[in-house]
């Protein structure tokens, strides 16, 4: 039996989303660890404020979601610790240090892989004062809303992804090496969340059709319930502050970005990403 007092949380949004509050993460105790983890799994998207884990902590922090995953572009990664990867927009010593387009529409990550991520989990270094929000949107929230029969019909369906057609549309290079090792992957478009069993709409990331439906079709019910799913009533808006670090659950969730002024704001964040489990159809 334990002693300590549950964590002081308030929602992000009225369904979703939870602010841990009086947590200093780096010198937190194992209870509250395993606390912090209880929150993240019923809660979709978690913030934590004031923090500043340096980089072996924040791998530290990251590893008790699971295993941290290698990231996809290596000209971005911390030269000294890969796992960590550095969105940014400055230039030191003549090198741009990360990735400072890092935003490709509502997504979720890894979703080309056979495991895509658990939870993306994103540490604020330097912030722009206007702009650069993150969006995250509720996709159990957004299931839940949709009519009955638009339910069970999804429940049905996957989504065919494609990381080598993702790298052409971005207009990255495609290596032999890498198509025989990311093969195109079949994703349940409803998932069923591995701790509480709720359900969620998975759109992944830019997903080239449905299987069994053929395009346009296709195409199209995926635009339309992006469009749904992304609506304002769905969607927390993060305004970041130095020192803020959210983490959300990519299995129930889909992220985006805004823009910011880069010729005028400097923005540095470290992202690290845990591998999830084979996703589970509902
Ligand atoms: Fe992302």
């Amino acid at each position: 039996m334990t002693t300590q007092t549950p964590l002081r949380t308030r929602p992000l949004m009225p369904e979703f989303g939870a602010e841990i509050l009086d947590v200093d993460v780096a010198n937190a105790s194992p209870e509250t660890v395993r606390q912090i983890i209880d929150v993240f799994n019923t809660s979709g998207v978690i913030l934590l404020r004031n923090q500043r884990l340096d980089k072996p902590q924040l791998m530290a922090f990251t590893s008790v979601f699971g295993e941290l995953g290698d990231n996809t572009r290596e000209e971005y990664v911390d030269p000294e610790f890969p796992k960590i990867y550095v969105i940014s927009n400055k230039v030191v010593n003549g090198r741009a240090i990360g990735q400072h387009d890092a935003n490709h529409g509502w997504h979720s990550d890894l979703a080309t892989a056979q495991r895509p991520a658990l939870c993306t989990l994103l540490q604020a270094l330097e912030v722009p004062d206007e702009g650069s929000d993150t969006l995250v949107a509720d996709m159990c929230g957004a299931f839940r809303a949709l009519p009955a029969e638009r339910q069970s019909e999804l429940m049905n369906y996957r989504l065919h992804q494609s990381f080598v057609e993702m790298r052409r549309s971005r207009g990255l290079p495609v290596t032999p090496e890498m198509s025989e090792a990311m093969p195109d992957v079949f994703h349940p478009m409803v998932r069923r969340h591995p701790v509480d069993g709720r359900k969620a709409l998975w759109l992944g990331s830019l997903p080239i059709g449905i299987v069994g439906v053929p395009n346009p079709q296709g195409l199209d019910l995926l635009d339309e319930l992006l469009e749904f799913a992304t609506q304002e009533r769905f969607t927390y808006r993060h305004k970041w502050q130095v020192g803020d670090i959210l983490i959300w659950d990519d299995r129930m969730t889909l992220h985006t970005a805004t823009p910011y002024d880069m010729t005028k704001y400097t923005r540095l964040m470290h992202r690290t990403w845990v591998l999830g489990e084979v996703p589970l159809a509902a």
